[in-house]
């Protein structure tokens, strides 16, 4: 068989220790390998070259990606779903593993549909894929996020301050609540639960009554505000950005620096804001990461040699097992209200 394997979406540690066991195993398996360019958009220009041994030798610890990625939507563009089955036929591939996000994986399933043999691997620091407990490149975000706030922890000890930690996570809280349980923060925003920035101020003011002189607040970027008539007036802000990328989500960034105003204002407190942004997503993947990843390869390459497209590596429990496409693309898998209620017993 030739198989396609192509990277969409935000890049994340551990794309390479996918790709590196697609290829180990496809390669046991007798099969071709071709790796497809920057995500959808390789397939939409034929942008590949084949994978050899040699070609993912020494790549497992590597961030990022080999093969490159974007946010190219097959869909956006006028004929793209004929141009993707055409050019799929034209590289004379059998069968293609697309290793991304919902967006990603949301164009694998119509596809899928469309008529070509797909398979899916979940990838996204968000771990916000539906039908996996877990996606590889979570972990590694979380740790990044956990040694942040470990460090802004002894400045905002040693000046006295309030400390405002943006992560990323627009649809789903999962870093920060991760994240601020790990990294002790006592207050944690999450998409998933407005915020009333009047129990952010209570909550510090309680810590500080207490004689705690400094406090971290970790926030999600994509953590909305109650609306104006769930909370005072005061308490309404305003996305930073209103930019949308393809995919029509809207460009984040920018929420701490409002809350850190606002809390500096109400508490009187000297209050800063850090956005980790891109960092999170860079540099090596943790040992979990390129071990789910790995597993994560060789189930995926095992689907494709049984021709049993249609379906995305999932991990279930100690289990990694096939869903089906469209049950991880349905909806997003946002943070439970219990995990969260258990996360406010360190709120003050
Ligand atoms: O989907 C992963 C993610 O890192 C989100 O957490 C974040 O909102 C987004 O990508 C950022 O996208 P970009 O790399 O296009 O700025």
């Amino acid at each position: 068989m030739k198989i396609g394997v192509l990277t969409g979406g935000g890049d994340c540690p551990g794309l390479n220790a996918v790709i590196r066991a697609v290829v180990r195993k496809s390669l046991e398996y007798g099969h071709q390998v071709y790796g497809i360019k920057r995500g959808w958009k390789g397939l939409i220009e034929k942008n590949y070259e084949e994978l050899t041994l040699d070609s993912i030798s020494g790549i497992l610890h590597k961030g990022g990606t080999i093969l490159g990625s974007s946010r190219t939507n097959v869909y956006k563009i006028e004929n793209g779903e004929n141009i993707a089955k055409e050019n799929f036929k034209a590289m004379e591939l059998d069968a293609l593993v697309a290793i991304g996000g919902e967006d990603t994986l949301g164009i694998a399933s119509k596809l899928f549909k469309a008529g070509l043999n797909v398979v899916g691997v979940p990838k996204t620091i968000d771990n916000d894929l539906n039908a996996t407990d877990y996606t590889f490149g979570f972990d590694s975000a979380v740790n990044v996020a956990t040694e942040a706030i470990d460090r802004l922890h002894t400045t905002a000890e040693s000046h006295e301050r309030v400390m405002v930690v943006e992560v990323m996570g627009r649809h789903a809280g999962w870093i920060a609540l991760h994240a601020g349980l790990a990294g002790g923060a006592d207050y944690i925003l999450i998409p998933e639960v407005p915020f009333d920035i009047n129990d952010i101020v209570d909550a510090v003011k309680k810590r500080h009554a207490r004689g705690k002189k400094f406090s971290i607040i970790c926030v999600a970027e994509g953590a909305k505000v109650k609306t104006e008539e769930e909370t005072d007036k005061d308490g309404s802000f305003v996305l930073a950005s209103l930019k949308k990328d393809s995919f029509g989500h809207v460009m984040l960034g920018g929420i701490a620096e409002i809350i850190a105003e606002e809390i500096e204002k109400r508490t009187g407190l000297e209050t800063r804001s850090t956005v980790l942004g891109h960092i999170q997503r860079g540099g090596s993947p943790t040992a979990f990461d390129r071990v789910l990843g790995t597993r994560f390869g060789i189930f995926a390459a095992e689907l494709v040699n049984n021709k049993d497209f249609g379906k995305m590596a999932a991990l279930k429990g100690s289990q990694i097992v096939g869903v089906s496409l469209d049950e991880a693309t349905g909806k997003l898998k946002t943070v439970n209200p219990e995990f969260y209620e258990l996360a406010k017993t360190f709120f003050n």
